[in-house]
This record gives structure tokens, C-alpha cells and sequence, in this order.
């Protein structure tokens, strides 16, 4: 097995960045593929953390080459610094360890600034994005009006179509109620991000094929999650991105026969930031128990997270629309110390019992979870060291879940320090 795609199975945060850092070891390439600074990626070694937004969370192990592919949206201020403040920490950051692909295409100021101001007129019917442009930036990218991160080390031709497309912005944000832009004043910064970006600007999709020629070990990381999709996800309170694992393909360049299996990350309760129907959502004190004992708290935007019991319905969903044969189970520890533990199995909806999701969201918000309830445990389990030691409760809750997917658990993770992981089975 050499090409390997992580994907979150619910509304991302699922702990994707502590996975795709843990198998990296037997990695040679962690590869992005979309999504943009939206994303917050948290790995915690030697109990320092780290938040990586749009460099693969490779980045650590030093014989790991980390990719940025041409399906990601790059804000290069963000990625200037978080290169920046990764070489502060003395962690290698050049060219030949980070490769970007020309083809990205970038943030600019004002799709920050449009979609802000989108949301502030949407009010209480917003989507709760994270406010960092990545809807405008795909919009424009999908319209044929975006700049890709080679353009920005073209002066002269970025200039004459930056003039164009601003006039068109400037029109918007007027509307919008925000102040309109000067094109000066983007040019030189961005040119400027253009000559900082230059030496790991490369042609990705051919530097994959290679790789995975010379039988190199890939993997790609998946951004946000399952029903953050913008086909298969709760639309409209989704994000711009297909976050599918179809999309690796088409967000670096490989083919789709190259890969060769799909990863989905089960967080062992469910959470969602922003707005959105969420079924199994906890407004009451179990919920609140949920986001203390969890951190459950946005690594991007620090925003408070909504915490649920498990939904197994929507991760057997996920399973389908990915291809998933193997799955990680994360922050099972944070159920420790609960008497009673509850596991969505399926939904009630208008009379009958439903299996799957539903394809609409006004049914979505009628449906009510079927619960199966188990018994919980007291012991802490960053602190056991193999399958067989973990209490016989919280073996009965992986049972469950492996039964209900139909699908193998191949670790599971029970602490967010790099070493709190438990290996079931062998991926490589
Ligand atoms: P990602 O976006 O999917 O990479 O997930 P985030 O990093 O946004 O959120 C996951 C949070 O849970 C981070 O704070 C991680 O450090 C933490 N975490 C990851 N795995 C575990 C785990 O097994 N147990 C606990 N307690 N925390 C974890
Ligand atoms: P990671 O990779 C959780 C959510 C936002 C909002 C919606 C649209 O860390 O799992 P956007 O800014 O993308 O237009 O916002 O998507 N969202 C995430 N939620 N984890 C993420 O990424 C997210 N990225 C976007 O909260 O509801
Ligand atoms: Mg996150």
C-alpha cells in the first residue's frame, strides 16, 4: 500500500493533524489537497502543540517531504508566517522539504473582506464561516477571475488584472457597506509574497507521479470533513470545498487509480463549529462536559465548538461517499469518568426509521436519533498502553462502532500527545 488518503468522517476537528502526524513516520510525502487557513490542525509532541493551517502536518518528521497541492486556497501571508515561525522553532522549512504547487490559487484582501461582510449582512441566517475568504476564493477561482500563486511572479500581468478584477471587488464591498481597496497597495505586498513564494513554487502533480513511481509512500490529508462538502455536506452551512476523498485527485493531480486506501478519522463523540443542523447536538451540561473535557475549542478561529453524542448514521454515510476500509478512533479518553455513554444507530423521521442521512436539510432538522446507551468507565486512558488493557466498557464501545461500519479500527488515540496511541493494526 503506498498511496493512502485521510479524510474526517463528521464535521471536521476530528483530529485528523494528530493521525496524519503519527503515521508519517512510515510516510514519505504528506500531500494538502483543499480547503485553506479555514483549517486548524493541532499536534501536540513533547508536549509543546503546534497549529498547522496549511502546512501538511508532515511538517515535523524530517524525512518527509510536505506538498501544498494546486486544489488548496493559500492566503501567503499566512503561510509566510507559519514558515516563518516553524523555522523560529528549528523545524526545516525549505524548499526541498515544502513544495507548493504553482497552480494554488490565493486569498486575497478582499475575499477576506467580502466574506466578512457577507455574513455580517446574512446575520442570523449566516453560515458561521471562519472568515478567512476561502468561499470568495474558490468562487473566483471556479468564475476564471482568481490568481493562481504563479501569477504572482509576474508583475506586469499581475498588475493589469489585478486593476480589472479590484474595480468589479471595490463595486461589491460598496455594496456590502465595507471600505473599497486600492490596487497599489495589494500589488506590492502581494508581489512581494510572489518573490518570498517563488523557490517552493513547483509543478505537484508531476512531482506525485514520480514519487509514486519510484514507490514512495503517499499520503494525502484531508481538510475540514465529510459533511463540510460542498456536494454531500449539510449545504448551505458547508464549506467551498469537496472535502470528499475523490478530491484528492483532482486537488493534486493523481490519478484516480493510484490510490490505494481510504482513511476516515471518527472523533468518539461528534462536534461542529459554526451553524448547521447537528442531531445529536447536546445543548445541556453532558454537552458543555463534552467541550471542557475535550478542548473543544476552534483551533483556527477559537470559537466555542457544538458537542454531541456519536453519530453512527452520519460516519456510515461518510464511509460510503469516500471509499473508507479503514478507520482511527480519537479522543476516546475524554469519555472516561461517564456512567452512561450514548451512540446514534439511526433516526426517526416522519413515522418511519431511517439508515442513512437525509438528502435535504429541512428534513435534516426534523429528524430525531435512535440512541443504543452503554455503560461508561473510570479509568483515564492516556495511560494504558494496549488494546487489551483498556477497560472492558470502552472495548464494548469500539465493538460497537467497528460492527455498526462494518469497518476495521485501526487506531485508536487516546490522549493528543503524538505518543498516546494505540495500534490495533498494521496500514504499512
Ligand atoms: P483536526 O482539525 O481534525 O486536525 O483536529 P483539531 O486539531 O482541530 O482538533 C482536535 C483537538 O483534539 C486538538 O486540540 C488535538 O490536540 C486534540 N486531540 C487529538 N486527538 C486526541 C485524543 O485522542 N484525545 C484528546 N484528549 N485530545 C486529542
Ligand atoms: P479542520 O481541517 C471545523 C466550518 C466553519 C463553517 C463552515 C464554512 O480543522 O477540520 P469556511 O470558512 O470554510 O467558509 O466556513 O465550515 N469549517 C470547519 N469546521 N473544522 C475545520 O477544519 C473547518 N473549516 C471550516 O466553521 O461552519
Ligand atoms: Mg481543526
Amino acid at each position: 500500500m503506498s498511496s493512502l488518503v485521510v479524510i474526517g468522517t463528521q464535521w471536521g476537528d476530528e483530529g485528523k493533524g494528530k493521525i496524519v502526524d503519527v503515521l508519517t513516520e512510515k510516510v514519505d510525502y504528506v500531500i494538502r489537497f483543499q480547503g485553506g487557513n479555514n483549517a486548524g490542525h493541532t499536534l501536540v509532541i513533547n508536549q509543546k502543540k503546534y497549529i498547522l493551517h496549511l502546512i501538511p502536518s508532515g511538517i515535523f518528521h524530517s524525512h518527509t517531504v510536505c506538498i501544498i497541492g494546486n486544489g488548496v486556497v493559500v492566503d501567503p501571508e499566512v503561510l509566510i508566517e507559519e514558515i516563518e515561525n516553524l523555522k523560529k522553532e528549528g523545524i526545516e522549512v525549505t524548499p526541498e522539504k515544502l513544495i507548493i504547487s504553482e497552480k494554488a490559487h490565493t486569498i486575497m484582501p478582499y475575499h477576506k473582506k467580502l466574506d466578512l461582510a457577507r455574513e455580517a449582512k446574512l446575520n442570523r441566517s449566516r453560515i458561521g464561516t471562519t472568515g478567512r475568504g476561502i468561499g470568495p476564493c474558490y468562487e473566483d477561482k471556479i468564475g476564471r477571475r482568481g490568481f493562481r500563486l504563479s501569477e504572482l511572479t509576474s508583475p506586469e500581468t499581475f498588475k493589469e488584472k489585478l486593476k480589472v478584477v479590484l474595480e468589479e471587488k471595490n463595486y461589491l464591498l460598496k455594496y456590502l457597506g465595507s471600505e473599497p481597496l486600492v490596487w497599489e497597495e495589494i500589488y506590492e505586498k502581494y508581489i512581494e509574497y510572489g518573490n518570498y513564494l517563488k523557490p517552493y513554487l513547483r509543478d505537484v502533480s508531476l512531482i506525485i507521479w514520480e514519487a509514486k513511481k519510484k514507490g514512495k509512500r503517499l499520503l494525502f490529508e484531508g481538510a475540514q470533513g465529510t459533511f463540510l462538502d460542498i456536494d454531500h455536506g449539510t449545504y448551505p452551512y458547508v464549506t467551498s470545498s469537496n472535502t470528499l476523498a475523490g478530491n484528492a485527485c483532482c486537488g493534486t493531480g493523481i490519478g484516480p487509480c493510484e490510490i490505494d486506501l481510504v482513511m476516515g478519522i471518527v472523533k468518539a463523540y461528534t462536534t461542529r463549529v459554526g451553524e448547521g443542523p447537528f442531531p445529536t447536538e447536546l445543548k445541556d451540561e453532558m454537552g458543555e462536559y463534552l467541550r471542557e473535557k475535550g478542548g473543544e475549542y476552534g483551533s483556527t478561529t477559537g470559537r466555542p465548538r457544538r458537542c454531541g453524542w456519536l453519530d453512527l448514521v452520519l460516519v456510515k454515510t461518510a464511509i460510503r461517499l469516500n471509499s473508507i476500509k479503514a478507520l482511527a478512533l480519537t479522543k476516546l479518553d475524554v469519555l472516561s469518568g461517564l456512567e452512561k455513554l450514548k451512540i446514534c444507530i439511526g433516526y426517526q423521521w416522519e413515522g418511519k426509521e431511517l439508515y442513512t442521512i437525509p438528502s435535504t436539510l429541512g428534513d435534516f432538522y426534523k429528524i430525531k436519533p435512535i440512541y443504543k446507551e452503554l455503560s461508561g468507565w473510570k479509568e483515564d486512558l492516556s495511560q494504558i498502553s494496549s488494546f487489551e488493557k483498556l477497560p472492558s466498557e470502552a472495548k464494548l464501545y469500539i465493538e460497537l462502532i467497528e460492527e455498526y461500519l462494518e469497518t476495521p479500527i485501526y487506531l485508536i488515540s487516546t490522549g493528543p500527545e503524538r505518543k498516546n496511541c494505540l495500534i490495533l493494526r498494521n496500514l504499512f
